[in-house]
């Protein structure tokens, strides 16, 4: 009989590592450069996700990964400890990539350097549920609008419930021989969970934050501005 064990005890002590794959090109920002690098209150995009995942205290190592050509310049400007290596051509790639570099690791978070506002109670909140045992943990949040799926022309070909839906955010969590299981003959993929879904895991979510937003667009800049300006006239 296949012994049975605790949850509790699958994870509970193990070494969290968290990859932030930030090796984009990411213009759709129309700031001119990698999206990662477009700067919010004096700080890039990635150094305010990688102060989040510090702050968190959930995170024992950060791996970032970035555009081969700015590797020696990115590891000059984060927190000593924090290692730098380069990404590839496609996020599947670059997550790779990081993944090499946290053969330490016993829990694998993977947090895209665009949600930089995330908070850090988020991030806790996912180390917290694969400690207890989970497999997959990855933040949701209900739709506001309808989903639709299209064909090629655009045409509607189906229309599904919108209390069945959910908008994935970042970090999402992994037991790390699982992701490493998904990424070991992966294709390209926007989403990791997706990945390990494919082997059979059950991936569960929790309840995401709305300042966990992917920052994309010139619109989502401009609000990430906003929610920075604010927090410093409150905190001034
Ligand atoms: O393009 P998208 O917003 O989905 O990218 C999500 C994250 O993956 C970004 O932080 C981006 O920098 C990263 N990425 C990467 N290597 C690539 C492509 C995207 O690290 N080749």
């Amino acid at each position: 009989m296949a012994e049975v064990t605790d949850p509790v005890d699958v994870n509970g002590g193990g070494r969290v590592v968290a990859l932030v794959p930030a090796a984009g090109q990411g213009v759709r920002l129309g700031e001119g450069l990698p999206k990662a690098f477009v700067t919010l209150g004096g700080r890039t995009l990635l150094q305010l996700s990688v102060d989040g995942l510090l702050a968190s205290g959930a995170v024992d190592r950060v791996v970032v990964i970035v555009p081969e050509d700015r590797v020696a310049d990115v590891r000059a400007e984060l927190p000593d400890g924090v290692d730098v290596v380069a990404g590839g051509v496609e996020r599947t790639d670059s997550v790779r990539a990081g993944i090499a570099a946290a053969s330490d690791a016993d829990l694998l978070l993977v947090h895209d350097a665009a949600r930089a506002l995330t908070p850090p109670s988020l991030i806790a909140r996912v180390v917290a549920e694969l400690r207890a045992g989970r497999e997959a943990v990855v933040p949701a949040l209900p739709v506001a609008d309808t989903i639709k799926t299209v064909d090629l022309l655009g045409v509607v070909t189906g229309t599904p419930h919108r209390s069945d839906l959910r908008a994935i955010q970042t970090p999402q969590g992994f037991e790390a021989g699982l992701l490493r299981r998904a990424y070991a003959d992966a294709a390209a993929a926007t989403d990791d969970a997706g990945l390990v879904e494919r082997l059979g895991a059950r991936v569960r979510t929790i309840a995401g934050e709305p300042l966990a937003f992917k920052i994309t667009t010139p619109l989502d800049l401009a609000l990430a501005r906003a929610v920075v300006d604010d927090r410093d006239l409150i905190e001034e």
